[in-house]
């Protein structure tokens, strides 16, 4: 009798300990595109999705999961700086009971801060659908251990966010004389954006985030499609990275704005691109051969349509800065996340990842 009362104490013991475990751990919500994206798309009626190989292809399953990527992406990389297990889709099936605990992916490839941005992939989920999921999965959270537990572990959460890119090049950009190109300058374009990106921002707010990173645009220009479509002699397009050099300064300070708003440093800049400069003007020194072509494509630098079986691919794909004609490989992604991690405020604006996760250690 004694015995069984202390077994029982000594299980109830571990079934406590596992749930403060469990409650501690920091979960992750990632949001934005196909920078993002874990595999969403797959689960819609889209053309915009990386499910045929040799996407894929150095990911621990060698099949493709719906990254647009070799292996890994750059939210699965933060997850395993964070030592946490990567967040599921949040439209996969299995993101049921405790795993819901270790957050989710509502990401979706194609989308844009606008509404109308993607239009041409049909079905993907807009960011107001995304922040919608968002408020599901927190009601499907809270059935599970609360309201009060589910607050706390969307507030204690890291969240992080990559919109902007499609506004550009799969809008405004898109085809020339496209109907934003018509409505807008440049200028005036960019100064339509950022307002409405601060709507997004201010409803993440709203619905319980607190450590916010949020990613600028990469430089657009350089990418292996932009040089293959607008480029003379592989330099980077002038017309998109004057887009850029419009875009992240203002998105940095509308977050200085949204931090000044709510009284604390919410929303962390991360320049995506001075990340992606760094080794597009200097592929050598971190270990490519070249950060003009594309591994896998086709065309002048691998960057006309999309990747697929019957594409050109590299033979080592830890050399080359582009996977496909839009997408990091998962060494650039590597590359990237570690400035995430310990970059300076060059990189990371008020600080870092690794001095987030060190000042929000409960
Ligand atoms: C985009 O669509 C959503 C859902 O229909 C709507 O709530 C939102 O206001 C729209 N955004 C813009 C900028 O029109
Ligand atoms: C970034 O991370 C490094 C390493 O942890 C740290 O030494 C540095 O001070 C951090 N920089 C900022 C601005 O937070």
């Amino acid at each position: 009798m004694a015995r069984a009362l202390a077994l029982m104490v000594c299980l109830l013991g571990l079934v406590l300990s596992t749930q403060v475990a469990t409650s501690e751990a920091r979960a992750f919500f990632v949001f934005g595109d196909s920078l993002v994206d874990n595999g969403n798309n797959d689960y819609l009626a889209t053309t915009a999705r990386a499910d045929n190989p040799p996407y894929g292809i150095d990911y621990p399953t060698h099949r493709p999961t719906g990254r647009f990527s070799n292996g890994l992406n750059i939210p699965d990389i933060i997850s395993e700086n964070m030592g946490t297990e990567p967040t599921l889709p949040y439209l996969a099936p299995e993101l049921t009971g405790q795993k819901l605990l270790v957050g989710a992916n509502f990401a979706s490839a194609g989308i844009g801060i606008l509404n109308d941005t993607g239009i041409q992939f049909l079905n993907i989920i807009r960011i107001s659908k995304q922040l919608e999921y968002f408020q599901q999965y927190q009601q499907r959270v809270t059935t599970l251990i609360g309201a009060a537990q589910t607050q706390r572990l969307v507030n204690q959460a890291l969240v992080l966010i990559t919109l902007g890119g499609n506004d550009f090049v799969n809008n405004y950009y898109l085809v020339p004389y496209s109907a934003r190109s018509r409505q807008f300058s440049l200028p005036d374009y960019v100064r339509y954006l950022i307002p409405e990106y601060s709507k997004i921002l201010a409803r993440l707010y709203e619905l319980g985030a607190r450590r916010v990173l949020v990613t600028g645009t990469g430089p657009m220009g350089c990418v292996p499609a932009e040089l293959a479509m607008r480029s003379r002699n592989g330099q980077c397009d002038p017309e998109l990275q004057r887009a850029s050099a419009l875009f992240n300064p203002q998105l940095v300070q509308m977050l200085g704005q949204l931090n000044n708003q709510f009284g604390s440093n919410v929303f962390i800049s991360a320049n995506a691109f001075n990340m992606h400069m760094d080794f597009i003007s200097n592929p050598g020194a971190f270990g490519f051969v070249t950060s003009k072509v594309a591994c896998c494509g086709q065309g002048p630098y691998n960057g006309l349509g999309l990747c697929t079986a019957l594409s050109n691919l590299c033979a080592d794909r830890s050399k080359y800065a582009f996977w496909d004609p839009f997408h990091p490989s998962e060494s650039a992604s590597r590359i990237i996340v570690r400035q995430f991690m310990t970059g300076t405020t060059e990189y990371m604006h008020p600080m870092n990842l690794s001095t987030i996760l060190q000042m929000d250690n409960y």
